[in-house]
Formats: structure tokens, C-alpha cells, sequence
């Protein structure tokens, strides 16, 4: 499968997002994982370097990619269990590349008018997209939403603006929290930092919504299988190949 994380809105949290949900299905639906960086500012790739520079984490692979990625993400999606892109936050080749291929896009904003100025545009791209790829399932994610009871109505407003524009808002949603800057530093994330925190929860919640599956265990098997079957189609292939050794 092919997750892209994207949006045209710098700050919304997608390299976050797209981290931890790469640690989250590497490590805890145990999929094989790729991270493609398509952002010039390199945060995902100086993340992921410091993270397999730390032997205490599981190491994750990522690549940096720019332009016309279409058919190299096609590629990766046949080779990993899960292609996971943090696409910058610009309309960029990249991002409209990702999403002709993409299975599911997040789209993160944070509940301000600026970052719902963008949501027309996005609708733009989104529509561009699924010409090419009807099957694309793109989601809203609100973040870095406040905690105080008085503000509650910000974070509905902000879902009533993306719902009209006729798009999924996932239920579940990111507090600002220090711990997602925290749990940067030296490549970790914030499953690893706290896995029973208020915060891992919180992204747990979103990726199986954006999923559409219960829980980890549900991911796994769903996308493991894909791999498994992948692995026998392979083996009845390479079997049924004509030997060209000998003579
Ligand atoms: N829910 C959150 N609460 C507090 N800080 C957050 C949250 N999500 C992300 N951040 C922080 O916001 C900053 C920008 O996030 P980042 O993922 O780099 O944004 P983007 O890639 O969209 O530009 C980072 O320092 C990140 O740790
Ligand atoms: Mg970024």
C-alpha cells in the first residue's frame, strides 16, 4: 500500500505524521516500510539518519525523491508492504505523482484560518488525482488542536469546513502536545517515547481510522497477506521459468 502525506500547508505536522506512522507500521503491525522524503527541506531524511544512526530503534529505510516519481513509487509498492510519503508542503510533480498512484492520502491542517484557507486547493489537487486514480481514499486530520474547553468549537468548525468540501475528516484528531517535538530528537517517535501515552494513543487512533482497521493486528494481517502472496506469486514464477543453466 501507498500512504501519502501531504497538504500545502508548512507546519501542519505531516513530517510527524509521517514518521510515526512509518514507525507505527513498522514496528507494531510489523510491515516492511519505505519512507520517501520528497521535501527539499530533508526533515524526514535528517530524522530518519539519526534514527538508524541509534541502535536502540528499529532502522526503516527512506529514500529521497523528486519530480516524476510515479512509476518508481510503483516499484517501491511492489516491493514493501507499505510506501509511506512526506510530500513537503508545496503543489509540487511529486505530490500530484503520489497522488495518481497513492492508495490513501492525510492531509493534516491545524485549526486556523490559514491552514483552512488551503482546503479549496487541496480539494483542487484531490480532484486532479482522482482522475488518474479513482480508488485514491484521501482523509482530513485536524492537528496541534488546543486542549481547552472553551476553544472545542474550533476544532468542529474546522471539520465542518473540510466536510463541505464533500471530503472524509477523521474523528480523531492531534493535542498540542510538547511530546511530539520532544520525541524527535535522536530519530525516535512518539510511540517509542511514551507507547502508552495520551499522544501515541491519540496517533494510533488516527492512522487505523485512516486505515479504515480496528487495530495493529488488523493492519497486519490485512497487508502482510498482500506480501505473502506477493512472496508465492514470486516462487510460482521463478518455478515455472525455463532453466537457462547447463550446456
Ligand atoms: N500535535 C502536535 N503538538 C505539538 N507540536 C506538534 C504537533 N504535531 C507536530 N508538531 C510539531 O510541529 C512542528 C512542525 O511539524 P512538521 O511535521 O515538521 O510540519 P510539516 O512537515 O507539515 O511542515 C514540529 O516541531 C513538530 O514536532
Ligand atoms: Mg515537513
Amino acid at each position: 500500500m501507498i500512504i501519502l502525506i501531504g497538504g500545502e500547508k508548512g507546519g501542519s505536522g505531516k513530517s510527524c505524521l509521517a514518521q510515526n506512522l512509518a514507525v507505527y507500521l513498522a514496528t507494531e503491525c510489523q510491515l516492511s516500510v519505505m519512507l520517501v522524503d520528497c521535501d527539499p527541506q530533508r526533515t524526514t531524511s535528517n530524522w530518519i539518519q539519526a534514527r538508524n544512526d541509534n541502535p536502540s530503534l528499529k532502522k526503516i529505510n527512506c529514500v529521497q525523491m523528486f519530480g516524476k516519481i510515479r512509476d518508481d513509487l510503483i516499484s517501491l509498492g511492489n516491493h514493501y508492504e507499505a510506501v509511506v510519503i512526506d510530500c513537503g508542503g508545496q503543489d509540487t510533480v511529486a505530490l500530484r505523482a503520489s497522488l495518481s498512484v497513492a492508495d490513501f492520502a492525510l492531509l493534516p491542517l491545524r485549526p486556523k484560518r490559514r491552514d483552512l484557507q488551503t482546503v479549496p486547493h487541496v480539494d483542487d489537487l484531490l480532484n486532479n488525482g482522482m482522475m488518474f486514480n479513482p480508488n485514491l481514499d484521501a482523509a482530513f486530520v485536524l492537528t496541534q488542536c488546543p486542549s481547552l474547553p472553551n476553544q472545542a468549537n474550533r476544532i468542529l468548525e474546522a471539520k465542518e469546513v473540510c466536510q463541505t468540501w464533500g471530503h472524509r475528516v477523521l474523528d480523531a484528531f492531534t493535542y498540542q502536545r510538547n511530546i511530539y517535538d520532544d520525541s524527535e530528537e535522536s530519530g525516535s517517535s512518539v510511540m517509542e517515547f511514551e507507547p502508552k501515552g495520551k499522544a501515541a494513543h491519540e496517533l494510533r487512533q488516527i492512522f487505523n481510522q485512516l486505515l479504515k482497521q480496528e487495530n495493529q493486528r488488523a493492519i497486519e494481517v490485512t497487508y502482510a497477506q498482500s506480501a505473502a502472496q506477493l512472496e508465492r506469486e514470486q516462487y510460482v514464477l521463478s518455478r515455472s521459468a525455463p532453466t537457462t543453466y547447463g550446456h
